[in-house]
């Protein structure tokens, strides 16, 4: 698949930068570490991890890290995210990661895998139905 200005999607490597970035993971209370990556329509990767918090309720998931590291570098036009956590089946995100995967574009491919090395790919259309999003206001 190819990207703006001919730049190739390579989504076994997307996968592979949200499991290292999972090594980053700062999880001590949940002990639950999760990875995502990234993918502008530019090509530029740009990963992040969960980083957990004693007031749980504050603790920041891998998704909204990655999103946030992006966007805060001038880099908002999201083309993939990829999410790896250690689950049964591929990791999903939660619904509040959905919301926020969503602002950036209804049409975001989301990579869903695990340790096991199963996979999973949706649009963020499909994970969070009958949205509520900026075309509302
Ligand atoms: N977590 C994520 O990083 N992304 C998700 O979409 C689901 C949950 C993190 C939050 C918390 O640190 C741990 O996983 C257990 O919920």
């Amino acid at each position: 698949m190819l990207l703006e200005g001919g730049v190739k999607m390579n989504l076994e490597k997307l996968l592979e930068d949200a499991k290292k970035a999972r090594n980053y993971s700062y999880s001590p209370y949940s002990k639950f570490p999760v990875g995502a990556a990234v993918l502008t329509k530019d090509g530029t990767v740009y990963t992040g991890c969960n980083v957990e918090n004693a007031a749980y309720g504050i603790t920041m998931c891998a998704e909204k890290v990655a999103i946030a590291k992006a966007v805060s570098e001038g880099n908002q036009y999201i083309a993939v995210i990829a999410i790896v956590g250690d689950t049964e089946g591929p990791c999903r995100p939660c619904g509040s990661c959905r919301q926020f995967i969503l602002e950036f574009g209804d049409e975001i491919t989301v990579v869903m895998g695990n340790l096991k090395g199963e996979t999973e790919t949706k649009s963020i259309n499909d994970l969070i139905p009958f949205s509520f999003s900026k075309k509302d206001l």
